[in-house]
């Protein structure tokens, strides 16, 4: 096939229009790309082990001061987990009441574990003390690392 100079020049024309489009649109495709690391997913992230196992500091939890939430867990449920010490053994439960779901206080209403939706108590064992509550909180299974002053609370 013989290229006539027509169509040379056609050719180069069109390749000299893509160049120009290209030119023309690289800077609108660029500025639809992120510029940055991608930003975190804003969900909880537990630092659950293989095992399934979390591990909570208890090193804080005294007989004055026996409750806390675990900070930054969530547990299966989609609740917080509570950490108790009672009579020298940790407890730790979901926050969830078992009267109607709520979460139940994060902080301890005298020594009680106290939910304001219908005000129902639990001990530190997480028994109901008054309902409307029917039945204890959800506990979680446990190991304590006395060395470590950690509890294992198993979450899966
Ligand atoms: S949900 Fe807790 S007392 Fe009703």
């Amino acid at each position: 096939m013989k290229l006539t100079r027509r169509d040379f020049l056609s050719g180069a024309g069109k390749v000299t229009g893509g160049l120009a489009m290209g030119i023309m649109v690289l800077p609108v495709v660029e500025s639809c790309l992120p510029t940055s690391a991608p930003i975190a997913p804003l969900i909880a992230s537990n630092p659950v082990g293989p095992d399934g196992k979390v591990a909570v500091d208890v090193s804080d939890l005294t007989p004055s001061h026996p409750f806390k939430t675990a900070s930054g867990i969530t547990g299966p449920d989609g609740m917080g987990v509570l950490v108790t010490l009672t009579n020298g053994v940790y407890h730790a439960f979901s926050q969830r009441c078992t009267h109607a779901s709520c979460p139940v206080d994060s902080q301890l209403a005298g020594s009680n574990i106290h939910c304001s939706c219908h005000n129902s108590n639990f001990a530190l064992d997480g028994t109901v003390l008054s309902g409307p509550a029917p039945s204890p909180l959800v506990p979680y299974n446990t190991t304590y690392d006395a060395t470590a002053q950690v509890l294992h609370i198993k979450l899966v």
